[in-house]
């Protein structure tokens, strides 16, 4: 069994991860020969996230996560595959190794981030991009590069119309609200959630703040705001899945973190235009007018721009399963 010490500091890196709405729908128990990563569904976001898609991507960024945490503290990490579809839990196998070598992506966990701002208008370099194609190793999820504004504005169809579809549904907005941080007083006691600053917003307090939501944000702001920020990027990437089940969600969140994570090392900003990824009606619409073989699970944007205010985490004495 790995020292408490260790499992400490290998979760306390795996909670980095990104997740929906940082909801950190995760649990993490020690076990004889490893790690468990169990999803928490009291954390699940029902409206936005129905069938637990992006619940069990982000199970994936935080069992990557782990996997580079173990290594870099002289543990060899496997996945358990039989163990991967039980219930939706991650099992990670360790077995101490001193000859291992230090993995490269570990310093750049904590300077990871969702970055929230328009991005700048030069290209990324062909160096880069070079580096971000071979990220994706796992069998049946492929990465798509789509670079140039006229293959960027074959996407805002979809996207505004599953902005107008999650817009008009009150619920999505509730869920969204409860998931809000309108000041940095709640945003560090709760330790999760979409802090205001995070997602370039005042933090007027949760009643102005939700006043705001619910009566300024609207299917024009939003588009309006979504199409700012498509202007102001030249290159999207898109995670497709062979198929559309557990293993390859977390098998999903396992290469975006990755990806996530090389992109922080080479300077890169990325955020979600996950819209069309997350309506099934619109991304299956999607899939067959654009030819796409595999089920699109996340659309990201790429570019270089200053970093934002970081997101809050629980501690780590909350998201062990005693
Ligand atoms: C599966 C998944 C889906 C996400 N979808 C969106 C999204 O649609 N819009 C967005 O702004 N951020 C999205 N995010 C980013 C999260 O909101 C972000 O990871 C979380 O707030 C924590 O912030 P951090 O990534 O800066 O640590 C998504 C993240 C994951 C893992």
């Amino acid at each position: 069994m790995i020292p408490e010490e260790v499992f400490l500091k290998i979760v306390r890196s795996a909670v980095k991860a990104p997740s929906g709405h940082n909801t950190q729908p995760w649990l993490f128990a020690k076990e004889e020969d490893g790690i468990c990563i169990m999803p928490d569904y009291s954390r699940s976001l029902p409206i936005a996230d129905p069938i637990n898609r992006e619940l069990f991507i982000s199970l994936g960024c935080a069992a990557e996560t782990a996997m580079i945490a173990a290594r870099f503290y002289g543990y060899n990490a496997q996945l358990n595959n039989d163990l991967l579809v039980n219930q939706g839990t991650i099992k990670i196998i360790l077995s101490k190794n001193d000859a291992l070598e230090q993995p490269e992506l570990f310093s750049y966990i904590n300077p990871r981030q969702t970055t929230r701002n328009l991005y700048g208008d030069s290209p990324i370099s062909a160096d880069d991009l070079i580096k971000l194609k071979p990220i994706v190793k796992e069998a049946g999820i492929d990465l798509e590069f789509i670079i140039g504004q006229d293959k960027i504005n074959k996407f805002l169809p979809y996207i505004f119309e599953a902005n107008t579809m999650q817009m008009s549904n009150p619920c999505f907005k509730h869920e969204l609200m409860k998931w809000l941080r309108f000041s940095e007083k709640e945003a560090l006691l709760k330790g999760d959630g979409l802090y205001a600053a995070c997602i370039g917003m005042p933090s007027p307090g949760k009643t102005i703040g939700n006043f705001i939501i619910e009566y300024f944000v609207t299917i024009k702001s939003e588009e309006k705001r979504l199409q700012k920020q498509l202007v102001a990027t030249n290159m999207l990437v898109m995670f497709t899945s062979e198929n559309n089940d557990f293993l390859s969600w977390i098998k999903t969140g396992i290469n975006l973190q990755r990806f996530a994570l090389t992109c922080t090392q080479l300077g890169l900003s990325h955020s979600y235009v996950n819209l069309p990824c997350q309506i099934s009606q619109v991304r299956d619409k999607m899939k067959n007018d654009m030819g796409l073989t595999g089920f699109p699970q996340l659309l990201i944007r790429l570019g270089y721009s200053r970093k934002m205010h970081f997101s809050f985490r629980r501690r780590v004495n909350d998201v062990i399963l005693k």
